[in-house]
């Protein structure tokens, strides 16, 4: 398949608001993942680490549909350490992490899910015989040896709610402890097509485009409100006055203006998205996720983020 396809694919419903029939990665671009992986026997070799997060990446990865699960470790990706989904513990699973990081020098992604702690009392990731070794060790050295980082999730990415006030670890994102650039993919949790999707793509076409977040614009190429299904209510002046009601929710908070992502297309496991489901969203893609968003339930004029809602479409 041919890298506009593959984008075409992963873009398909920008024009579209309400179409639960195709709303994954499709099956197609599953097969090009398939037929790819068949022609040049080879899958994306991936160490995934885990700093200082709530673990909802991983489970988040553990819903994937189309493919499933199963799919993406037998064809797209090869995990060659994660202390989340391997077996092997304490020193066995160090020895793995280490001679995978050697002997894929320069081939392998580095996936890190979870902010940087700066103060060594929060940062432990492993321990030796010899020493203690920090989530920003852990980082900085996979990070010299690999050949992409992933940040996955938006403590990764930007800090998110590791990183909140007061944040008392001074946690950060990863590309403020690498030189490399950080490929963000966003998202508390991340929904798992935006993932997978991106590993996809590293593997068959190298670094998909960005955005000046550095996040994907297959995922994140436009705001939540611009594809909303509630958007023709925003645009008329119909305000919910309570929580459960059909118009617009930014009465009630949403921060859908602000945010980009394709949630209201792309939608959550086959199954819904926030706003739909009668819940504004709160920004979880956001770079100033979770401050930007609170207080929770605000309109965004009176949470003084600089966001003016006449005027201004997106
Ligand atoms: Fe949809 Fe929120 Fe925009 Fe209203 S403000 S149209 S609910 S994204
Ligand atoms: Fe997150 Fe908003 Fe989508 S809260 S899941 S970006 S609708």
């Amino acid at each position: 398949m041919q890298r506009k396809e593959f984008v075409r694919l992963c873009r398909r419903h920008s024009g579209s608001t309400n179409n639960k029939s195709n709303h994954t990665l499709s099956q197609k671009v599953l097969s090009a993942v398939d037929s790819y992986q068949k022609q040049h026997s080879k899958k994306l070799p991936v160490i995934w680490l885990e700093t200082n997060d709530s673990g909802d990446n991983n489970i988040s990865l553990m819903n994937t549909t189309y493919p499933y699960l199963d799919r993406v470790f037998k064809e797209l990706i090869d995990l060659l350490y994660s202390n989340t989904f391997m077996a092997a513990q304490g020193k066995d699973a160090i020895n793995i992490l280490k001679a995978a990081a050697n002997r894929k020098a320069g081939e392998f992604t580095l996936v890190v899910e979870g902010a940087i702690p700066l103060k060594e009392e929060y940062s432990v990731v492993f321990t030796t015989k010899k020493q203690k070794v920090s989530a920003l060790e852990a980082v900085k050295w996979l990070g010299g040896l690999a050949k992409n980082v992933v940040a996955i999730g938006t403590c990764a990415s930007f800090g998110g709610p590791t990183a909140a006030n007061p944040n008392v670890s001074r946690s950060v994102a990863v590309s403020e402890v690498l030189e490399c650039e950080v490929i963000n993919v966003s998202g508390c949790p991340v929904n798992p097509d935006w993932f997978v999707g991106t590993l996809a793509h590293l593997l068959m076409y190298g670094r998909p485009e960005l955005d000046e977040r550095k996040r994907p614009t297959l995922f994140y190429g436009y705001t939540i409100h611009r594809h909303c299904q509630r958007r023709s209510y925003f645009d008329n002046g119909n305000f919910a006055e309570n929580l459960g009601e059909i118009e617009c929710m930014f009465s009630q908070g949403c921060v859908g203006p602000k945010t980009r992502a394709d949630c209201p297309y792309r939608q959550w496991l086959n199954v819904n998205w926030p706003v739909e489901a009668n819940t504004p969203c709160i920004g979880c893609t956001n770079p100033d996720f979770p401050d930007g968003s609170t207080p929770f339930f605000t309109p965004l004029s009176e949470k003084g983020g600089g966001w003016e809602r006449r005027g201004r479409r997106e």
